[in-house]
């Protein structure tokens, strides 16, 4: 008997605090208009002091799981996706989650694909459910940017937020969930978007911390080239591979990085923008939260009902991309 995994919950956690673009613009040198033209992000959340990768990680994870009805010693495994770890080395973020939220019998580990790292963890754990080898995978993507942000370069700062979005996929003989995929990576373009110290390549320094080498470093441009091109073509091969086309899907999930990236893709693709679903102007770019936050907006907004057939495209550093179709 063929197996699936399909979404039984999603949940999600933001950082507590709301930032706008007028907060922004008494800290640095930008404007909202500037921010909503160039980004359509009007707002933000930044995580408090109590709040980590991991505590956010972790809120999502229980509404998953809560909305699925299953037992947290009925998780086989916890994928935590994230760039932003709350320990550099161990322990794992996934396995501060695993703790917290009681997964006594699960797994645990951290997926490190930057903004492509949701996507990538669905694509693992359907892997995991499809061979029979784990029938509960929660799959979370958690990211707490706001701690890596240079608030003397107006060019990044204003772009990210901090929040954590969770799916719980469980089997099912049903057809559904994944249809098609496509990975990839492009080593080469990893400068572009870049924390340059606090790595065992570049150990942090007081020097480099008083360059800001322990931030994000963005070749804005570079990035944008990059996201409005490779991660389209992708998708158009994940679609071609499930036997359909983008403009067959029923709704395009995509990674918030920015409202002009959504609008140029559906441009060049040749589809409606509201084929692409944004939230950005509320979040952010949430990095490893972006899609699963924006999948919890769309079903709640109606956009996605069982059946469905979503196009789903991380993009992000490293650089890195993942593209699914994916029957709700
Ligand atoms: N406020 C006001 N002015 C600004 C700001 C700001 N926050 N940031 C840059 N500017 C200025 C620049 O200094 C420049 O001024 P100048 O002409 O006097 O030199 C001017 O605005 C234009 O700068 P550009 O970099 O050309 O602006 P652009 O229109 O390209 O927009 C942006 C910049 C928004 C960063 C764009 O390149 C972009 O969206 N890139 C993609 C980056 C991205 O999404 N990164 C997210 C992480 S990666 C990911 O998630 C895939």
């Amino acid at each position: 008997m063929t197996r699936y995994a399909r979404i039984a919950g999603l949940g999600r956690a933001l950082g507590s605090r709301v930032v706008t673009n007028d907060d922004l613009a008494r800290i640095v040198d930008t404007s909202d208009a500037w921010i909503r033209s160039r980004t359509g992000i009007a707002e933000r959340r930044f995580a408090d002091e109590g709040q980590t990768t991991a505590t956010m990680a972790a809120e999502a994870g229980c509404h998953a799981l809560c909305e699925a009805g299953v037992a947290p010693a009925d998780v086989d495994l916890v994928i935590v996706a994230t760039s932003t770890p709350d320990h550099l080395l161990f322990p794992s973020t996934a396995c501060l989650v695993q703790e917290s939220m009681g997964l006594c019998r699960a797994g645990a580990f951290d997926l490190s694909a930057a903004c492509s790292g949701f996507v990538y963890g669905l694509v693992t754990a359907s892997q995991f459910i499809a061979t029979g080898a784990y029938d509960r995978v929660l799959v979370i993507g958690s990211d707490t940017m706001s701690r890596y942000l240079n608030f003397e370069d107006r060019g990044s700062c204003v772009l990210f937020g901090d929040g954590a979005g969770a799916a719980l996929l469980t089997a099912t003989d049903e057809p559904s969930g994944l249809r098609s995929f496509v990975l990839g990576a492009d080593g080469a373009g990893g400068a572009h978007l870049i924390v340059p110290a606090g790595g065992s390549r570049q150990p942090l320094t007081p020097e480099a911390a008083a360059a800001h080498e322990h931030t994000i470093r963005m070749n804005g441009r570079e990035v944008y080239r990059f996201s409005t091109t490779v991660p389209t073509t992708a998708l158009e091969q994940a679609a071609a591979k499930a036997g359909t086309t983008i403009a067959d899907l029923d709704l395009v999930v995509a990674h918030q990085a920015n409202v002009r990236i959504l609008q140029t893709a559906a441009h060049n693709l040749g589809v409606p923008e509201e084929l692409f679903f944004s939230n950005v102007d509320r979040f952010g770019n949430t990095s490893a939260a972006s899609v699963p936050l924006a999948l919890y907006d769309a079903r709640a907004q109606g956009l996605i009902e069982p059946g469905m057939c979503i196009g789903l495209m991380g993009f992000g550093g490293g650089l890195t991309w993942a593209t699914a179709i994916w029957r709700w």
